[in-house]
């Protein structure tokens, strides 16, 4: 536990919220957390369900329910097939990040994290003891990630890639031929899982259009954990809802 810090994003939101109380004009650019309200029908979805008495445990992944709608979205909005028993379910996306992590990286294993990144990766990797290795995306490559470094960066310790488009906190978008770039050098290295998070899917601007590395190299499948929740696209940041997708055996029992 001594190797992590505090979340650096709720010292900026309690910093934030400090200010405003002392009547300061801020514009808080801290948690990724949209600016509207969770939108009324979902409100209303949930207020039935509490009436209609679900309100108990549920299976630990998940209702059936919900782990099919997840797998049509996943269809419907990405054009990636899963079934409800290759979905997780869990209290956001940042725990489904954790718990495959944790169910997989052992001391001295290392992950990528493309820089600049979400300040949860490397926490997460050290808690485990395992070894975050940054590599600084350029601005003049737009803060992405370029298959050379990628090359450069796996060794035999290498367990994941993260990979995250739209970033949090750069906003950049990876196109489908960039990912393209990545997969290739992804083949040659087969021992290396990718993680996906694709939480911020429908933050796109400016004519962008989100792609999963999964679009371009379907072949990467096995090894490939979809993160995805309805935090940022519904802005359902409280609700802790995220979901993980995967093929493999990796996370299984
Ligand atoms: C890049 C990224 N991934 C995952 C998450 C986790 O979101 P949640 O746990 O609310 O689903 C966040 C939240 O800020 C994020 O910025």
């Amino acid at each position: 536990m001594n190797s992590i810090k505090p979340s650096p994003t709720f010292a900026m939101v309690a910093k934030a919220a400090a200010m405003m109380a002392e009547g300061k004009d801020v514009v808080s650019l801290s948690a990724g957390e949209p600016d509207y309200d969770t939108p009324q029908w979902i409100k209303e979805a949930a207020t039935q369900a509490m009436a209609n008495g679900q309100t108990k445990y549920t299976q630990v992944g998940g209702t059936v329910a919900l782990k099919q709608a997840i797998a049509e979205k996943l269809q419907k909005d990405n054009g990636l097939i899963y079934t409800p028993e290759q979905i997780m379910a869990s209290t956001g996306g940042k725990q489904v990040i954790f718990n495959a992590l944790m169910a997989t990286v052992s001391a001295g294993d290392e992950v990528i994290i493309p820089a600049p990144y979400w300040v949860s990766y490397p926490d997460i990797v050290c808690l485990l003891e395992g070894i975050p290795v940054f590599i600084t995306c350029s601005i003049e490559n737009q803060f992405k990630l370029q298959a050379e470094q990628l090359a450069k960066a796996i060794t035999p310790k290498t367990k994941w890639l993260i990979l995250n488009s739209p970033s949090n906190p750069t906003g950049c978008v990876y196109s489908a031929d960039e990912l393209h770039s990545l997969a290739e050098v992804l083949r040659d290295h087969p021992h290396v899982n990718i993680l996906t998070d694709d939480i911020y899917e429908y933050l796109v601007y400016d004519g962008k259009i989100f792609t999963n590395i999964l679009n371009v190299a379907p072949d990467l499948a096995d090894r490939t954990l979809v993160v995805n929740g309805v935090s940022k696209a519904y802005s359902m940041t409280g609700w802790r809802i995220g979901y993980g997708a995967d093929p493999s055996t990796l996370f299984k029992p």
